[in-house]
């Protein structure tokens, strides 16, 4: 679905991706975790051809994104849900919606409604109007009206209450069962753990450690190293 390979991304002179390989396979949800600023959102940005790497490859569906436009890698179907969710705060729930509607496929207007019901009562409310919890919604709402065959999640719990960031679990359930293939950056371990099928830990740059969640709760050892708990 998605392979990373050997991947180096610069902001300027600032190296900051050294070498990060990953794959994520068909149907999976892959846990992206490390500390701050260890590079994790910057990957998402060179998937996404926002920051694009300056050496490697990244290929999506036996195609090569590598350098694409950004426009043209979310036609491609790489649905993304930046961090700190960047909602269009002045425009209404079904703009933001419509903004990347795309064609056919399983994600229609109506069924991403039905997914986030709080969405659909409110759907001419602006989103700036919109609770934390809610504008989260809204943006994976957005990546999902364009169909996306793999998910690009950066830190969605972020900021979220806890009730808030069951609800969002579940939608990552609805997905998952969807066969919708997720690669999600977290923060909150637990929640990584309880939703992913593997775990990727990033440090400095690179990719340091793979393993299974049950693999990952039961090493306090790697915890404590890259994760600080
Ligand atoms: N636009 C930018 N220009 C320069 N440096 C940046 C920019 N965005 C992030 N960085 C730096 O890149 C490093 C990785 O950041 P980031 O990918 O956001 O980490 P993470 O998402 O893991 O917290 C950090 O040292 C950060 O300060
Ligand atoms: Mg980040």
């Amino acid at each position: 679905m998605l392979n990373i390979q050997d991947v180096h991304t610069y902001y300027g002179e600032s190296y900051i991706l050294q070498g990060v390989s990953l794959e994520v396979k068909p149907g999976q949800v892959v846990a992206l975790l490390g500390r701050n600023g260890v590079g994790k959102s910057t990957l998402a940005r060179s998937i996404m051809g926002l920051t694009p790497a300056r050496s490697g490859r990244i290929v999506f569906k036996d195609q090569d994104i590598t350098r694409m436009p950004a426009h043209l890698i979310a036609r491609a179907g790489v649905g993304y849900v930046p961090q700190g969710r960047q909602v269009f705060k002045s425009l209404t729930i079904r703009e933001n919606l419509q903004v990347t509607a795309r064609g056919e496929g399983q994600w229609s207007f109506d069924k991403v409604l039905q997914l986030f019901p709080n969405l659909g009562s409110r759907i001419r409310s602006l989103a700036g109007k919109l609770s934390g919890g809610e504008q989260q919604m809204l943006a994976a709402g957005r990546a999902l009206v364009g169909n996306p065959g793999l998910l690009l999640m950066d830190e969605p719990t972020e900021g979220l209450a806890p009730l808030i960031v069951r609800e969002l679990g579940r939608t990552i359930e609805s997905l998952k069962q969807a066969g919708t293939s997720i690669l999600l950056i977290e923060q909150q371990l637990n929640f990584a753990l309880r939703y992913a099928d593997i775990v990727f830990i990033m440090n400095k740059g690179a990719i340091v450690h793979s393993c299974t969640p049950a693999e990952l709760a039961a090493d306090s050892a790697t915890k404590a190293k890259y994760l600080g708990v």
